[in-house]
Formats: C-alpha cells, sequence, structure tokens
C-alpha cells in the first residue's frame, strides 16, 4: 500500500515561492496533510523532492522496484520539458497521477504541453495543495 510522492524543481520553496500562484503551503506542509490523509486510508507514502530531473528517473524505477500502487508526481517546470519523464512513466508498469498547484493550461503557452501527462492515468491541476490529497484519494478508492 505505498505510494510514492515525488516533487520536482523549486517546490523546495513553497510558501514563499510566488504565494499567489501556488499558495502558502509549504511542502512540508503538504506532506504532514498526506500522511494524515494516507494513514486514514491505509495507505503509506514516501514523499520527496529533488531539483534534478535525472533522479525523478531514478525514483520512478524505484517506486516500481519497491512494488508501490502508485507514483503522485508533480514534476514541476519539467512537465513541459522533459522527455526522460515521459518514458520513464512508460517503461514502468506502476501508474503515474500528475498534479499541479496551479492550473498550467491558463498560464503561459509554454506551460501548455504536459509531457508526463501523455502518460498518465490522471491529472490534477488547479487544486492547490488539495490536488495531492485528491490524488491520494483517487489511488485509495481505485480509481488509479
Ligand atoms: C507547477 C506548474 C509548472 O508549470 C511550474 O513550472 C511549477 C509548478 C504547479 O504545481 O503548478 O514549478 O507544476
Amino acid at each position: 500500500n505505498l505510494v510514492y510522492v515525488l516533487n520536482g524543481p523549486n517546490l523546495n520553496l513553497l510558501g514563499t515561492r510566488e504565494p499567489e500562484i501556488y499558495g502558502s503551503d509549504t511542502l512540508d506542509d503538504i506532506a504532514g496533510m498526506l500522511e494524515d490523509r494516507a494513514q486514514e486510508l491505509g495507505l503509506e507514502i514516501e514523499m520527496r523532492q529533488t531539483n534534478h530531473e535525472g533522479m525523478l528517473v531514478d525514483w520512478m524505477h524505484e517506486a516500481q522496484a519497491e512494488g508501490a500502487r502508485a507514483i503522485i508526481i508533480n514534476p514541476a517546470a519539467y512537465t513541459h520539458t522533459s522527455i526522460a519523464l515521459l518514458d520513464a512513466a512508460k517503461s514502468i508498469r506502476t501508474p503515474v497521477v500528475e498534479v499541479h498547484l496551479s492550473d498550467p493550461m491558463t498560464r503561459e503557452s509554454f506551460r501548455h504541453t504536459s509531457y508526463i501527462g501523455m502518460a498518465a492515468a490522471k491529472s490534477i491541476t488547479g487544486q492547490g495543495a488539495r490536488g495531492y490529497v485528491l490524488a491520494l484519494e483517487a489511488v485509495a478508492n481505485g480509481e488509479i
């Protein structure tokens, strides 16, 4: 009942980073929220953040090797650039749920393409920190 929750570049600065776009919750706040909900849902979460693209690839492989039920991932800016992350999602059987705090489709045009979204079982955008909880619930209720 393990779920990996992976976070990409600059998300370590959540809380102070453009709060008008991303909200005032820190990544630790989100981790706490997810821990509480995971416990209620009988899931275990492995929550991580990195600023390095290849690290996200390695962690996606690891999630499968560890038998994770799903990967919840906010790849941040790598969403819009990384074919490596798309290929990683296609290279594993572990389902991937894409989460974004903001709704990239309503922002600059360079955010309108999501590579990982092409291989994601579900994408949740524009719901702020709550999006992560919704993703966890989707895993728990068997939707993913
Ligand atoms: C983001 C949206 C991306 O476009 C941006 O590069 C981020 C955060 C979000 O959660 O809204 O870093 O993934």
